[in-house]
């Protein structure tokens, strides 16, 4: 919550402000690459939805990206990629804040501070730390073993109510909720929010690639990219892999069916999502006919984003007011609560 209205006091700590008019939303995505219809559906979406009625933290998380050692100018022009799809995408820098997280030195303190509370089982036991470590066992960093803290700085840092995110992230916010309740506890006070994993009080969402099965990623290559162009989501598309149909009726759809549907049912009009379920549910399904309509409605969805994105991306002037402004706020933001932190702490001059 915003610290504005209502004083709460705690037992050893200032009185700390409490809001009772808005949630405060924090959410932001790894600097690795063009945004995708995972990262689109998963976060970006919501945090577009979500940016009139709270008050919104969107940053590009370039810290993070930091962990599988990406040279620099990819990172640099990924970052200013990302920025622009931010705005294509429809998030408004007059209403949200927008910022690059390395433009905000106060989540560094934040992030050391919280280490002293995150234990190496528990960061050694998450499912990024063991999947990264073993896709790139020569680079197994201790960035990638604290990731999770930095994730958590970037969120208590602003004392987040929601962080709009994709099922992945569902563990890294469990750990999130964790430091902020054993801080609380350890210091005997009410100050860090637990944050909620959001979606609009749906399941987290799953976005799976076109290569049959598990989720749509970068490092899996089997994305289709929101800024793309038109006649390559096509040839994506209508490569996907497929079976040889359904032979009963009413069948269970296998992984790579299943998530044909579940694209077509972000991108398509219910309409067309029911006709091609009445299609398989009595065994007359033609892949090629669902592949040719997931493909015009992908494209016919992401073109407006993909013009705006083209259009952004030319004014560097306005994206570098943006993310001047951004910083400033998320600065502000962040060094309150750091002031607090370290009070609570027992950091202060003598
Ligand atoms: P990242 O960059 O991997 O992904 C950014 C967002 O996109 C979502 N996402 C998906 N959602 C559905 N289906 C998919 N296939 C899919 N792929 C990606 C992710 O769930 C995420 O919401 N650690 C974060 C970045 C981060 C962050 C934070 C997020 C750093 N600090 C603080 C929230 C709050 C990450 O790597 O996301």
């Amino acid at each position: 919550m915003i610290r504005l209205a209502l004083l709460i006091p705690s037992k050893r700590v200032p009185l700390r402000l409490k809001s009772i008019e808005m949630d405060t939303v924090l959410s932001g995505i790894r600097s690795t690459g063009h945004l995708h219809l995972g990262n689109y559906f998963g976060a970006l979406r919501n945090f577009v939805r979500m940016q009139h009625e709270n008050r919104c933290f969107f940053f590009i998380a370039d810290y993070h990206s930091l962990t599988t050692h990406p040279d620099p100018k990819s990172l640099h022009a990924n970052v200013k990629d990302i920025f622009c799809e931010y705005l294509a995408a429809g998030i408004d820098p007059e209403v949200a804040t927008i910022y690059v997280q390395s433009d905000v030195p106060e989540t560094l303190e934040l992030y050391l501070l919280l280490n002293m509370h995150a234990y190496m089982g528990e960061l050694a036991k998450t499912t990024s730390f063991k999947e990264k470590a073993r896709k790139q066992p020569e680079n197994v960093n201790a960035g990638l073993l604290t990731y999770p803290t930095l994730m958590a700085a970037d969120i208590l840092q602003h004392n987040a109510d929601k962080v709009p995110v994709g099922k992945d992230q569902e563990q890294h916010l469990e750990l999130t909720r964790r430091f902020a309740r054993r801080f609380n506890n350890l210091y005997e006070v009410n100050f860090f929010t637990e944050p909620k994993p959001y979606n609009f009080d749906q399941e987290l969402i799953k976005i799976p690639g076109l290569d049959g099965s598990g989720k749509m990623g970068k490092s899996e290559g089997n994305c289709i990219f929101l800024c793309e162009e038109p006649k390559l989501i096509q040839k994506k598309v209508m490569k996907a892999l497929t079976d040889v149909g359904p032979t009963e009726p009413n069948s269970v759809k296998p992984e790579s069916i299943e998530n044909l549907f579940v694209l077509l049912k972000s991108v398509s009009s219910p309409d067309t999502v029911a006709y091609f379920e009445e299609q398989w549910d009595n065994c007359s399904i033609r892949y090629g006919e669902l592949k040719k309509q997931l493909a015009a409605d992908i494209i016919a969805f992401t073109t407006p984003i993909r013009e705006r994105y083209l259009d952004v991306c030319k004014n560097e002037d306005y994206l570098r007011k943006v993310a001047a402004n951004g910083a400033e706020k998320a600065r502000a933001s962040a060094a309150a609560t750091l002031r607090e932190v370290r009070h609570i702490m027992g950091i202060r001059p003598f």
